[in-house]
């Protein structure tokens, strides 16, 4: 036997819950990803790149086109100006890219502040560089930033905090308030940042983003990551991109070619064309989802779950407590999935300490309204 370099990883939750979703035949509002597909005309882009015979190694930092298209957009919803050619890099989906820079920031030692609830793929791919997290739970509830935990966090060793909003699992959005505070306590440090951005399109009730990309100062030391999966509803294609300064960016490509080299090309082509044809497709994005929202959200007002409408991603959590305060939630989404047939996901498993009274599972409700529709009646009835 190898020595395990992730001694205490097994098979995530996301695909236990898939798993048993699939076995029991529930409706599946556990993943992260649409029931539904991306739109025809990019679709059709990639079939007929293929055939014009795109199909070989794209650029190593991604197609130009591409590029282009990205700092395109950056401009026109933050309004700052990023080098397509030494600041924006595409990879195979946002997780390589979360992947690559904290390979490329973090030696052996180092410490990044985390904050819990969060994602999956952080803590593994610091522990692989040598790395140590620490974990700073949000307030609970509203999950927004606990500035005395974090400020109690900050060690000599801090070399990296990772910011996620919009928020997996939560939803919640930061303010620039908030990043005003984080570089005002980072300013004399020698930390950087990884902002995952890959929700920024779905924000709701006309709020805006706060992207890390229109924070001078907390720019010039970040990697701000995105995913065109989330944003065109093709999560499989697993195709995202980094935009930081050039020095960070020169940094990050060196691991990047030697993790994958570059992203598949038909895809890159495809996105590039539909982007420069359909910019639309981002204007309408936070209206689409926030319908979907609203009516998830209208549904389940007959249900015993309580909630508050959740203000960005796909994602809503529910508190079951006035149904099954007795069950933890991973019994909780387990016996849903059994007995009622909807899969969630558990919150306490994005937490290295969740906290004890905490009842809440994460619905995903990017789905076609009849898959809401069946699923918040079957919520409705238990
Ligand atoms: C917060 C967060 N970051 C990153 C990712 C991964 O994005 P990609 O599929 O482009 O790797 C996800 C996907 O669920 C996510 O929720």
């Amino acid at each position: 036997m190898i020595s395990s370099k992730l001694p205490n990883v097994g098979t995530t939750i996301f695909t236990q819950m898939s798993q048993l979703a699939a076995e029991t035949g529930a409706l599946n509002l556990s993943q992260g990803f649409p029931d539904f597909d991306g739109p025809q005309a990019l679709r059709d882009n990639v079939a007929r790149h293929i055939a014009a015979g795109h199909n070989q190694y794209a650029a190593m930092t991604g197609l130009p086109e591409l590029r282009e298209q990205v700092a395109a957009k950056i401009s026109r919803s933050y309004g700052c100006n990023v080098s397509a050619d030494t600041e924006v890099t595409i990879t195979p989906g946002a997780t390589q890219a979360i992947f690559c820079a904290i390979q490329a920031l973090i030696q052996p030692g180092d410490e990044v502040i985390v904050f819990d609830p969060c994602y999956d793929s952080y803590e593994p791919s610091v522990a692989l560089a040598g790395g140590r997290c620490v974990h700073v739970p949000l307030a609970y509830p509203g999950f927004a930033i606990d500035w005395q935990k974090f400020r109690d966090a900050l060690s000599p060793k801090t070399r990296l905090v990772i910011l996620n909003s919009p928020h997996n699992p939560s939803g919640a959005l930061i303010t620039r308030a908030e990043l005003d505070q984080l570089a005002a306590l980072i300013a004399e440090r020698d930390i950087y940042i990884i902002s995952d951005e890959v929700y920024e399109h779905l924000v709701f009730d006309g709020v805006a983003h706060c992207s890390v990309l229109a924070h001078e100062a907390l720019y010039q030391r970040a990697f701000v990551v995105s995913s065109f999966g989330k944003t065109y509803h093709v999560t499989g294609w697993k195709t995202g991109y980094v935009v930081a300064p050039p020095a960070l960016t020169a940094e990050l490509r060196k691991i990047h070619q030697y993790v994958s080299f570059c992203g598949v090309t038909p895809l890159q082509w495809a996105l590039a064309d539909f982007m420069a044809e359909h910019p639309q497709h981002i204007s309408e994005l936070p209206a689409f989802y926030q319908n979907k929202r609203d009516l998830f959200c209208n549904l389940l007002a007959d249900s015993r779950l309580s909630f508050t409408r959740t203000p960005g991603t796909y994602f809503q959590l529910v508190d079951y407590s006035a149904i099954r305060d007795d069950l933890d939630d991973v019994a909780m989404a387990q016996w849903m999935t059994r007995e009622h047939g909807v899969a969630s996901i558990p919150v306490s498993v994005f937490y290295q300490q969740a906290p004890k009274d905490m009842r809440l599972v994460r619905l995903c409700f990017a789905k076609r309204e009849e898959t809401l529709r069946q699923a918040a009646e079957k919520l409705c009835a238990i």
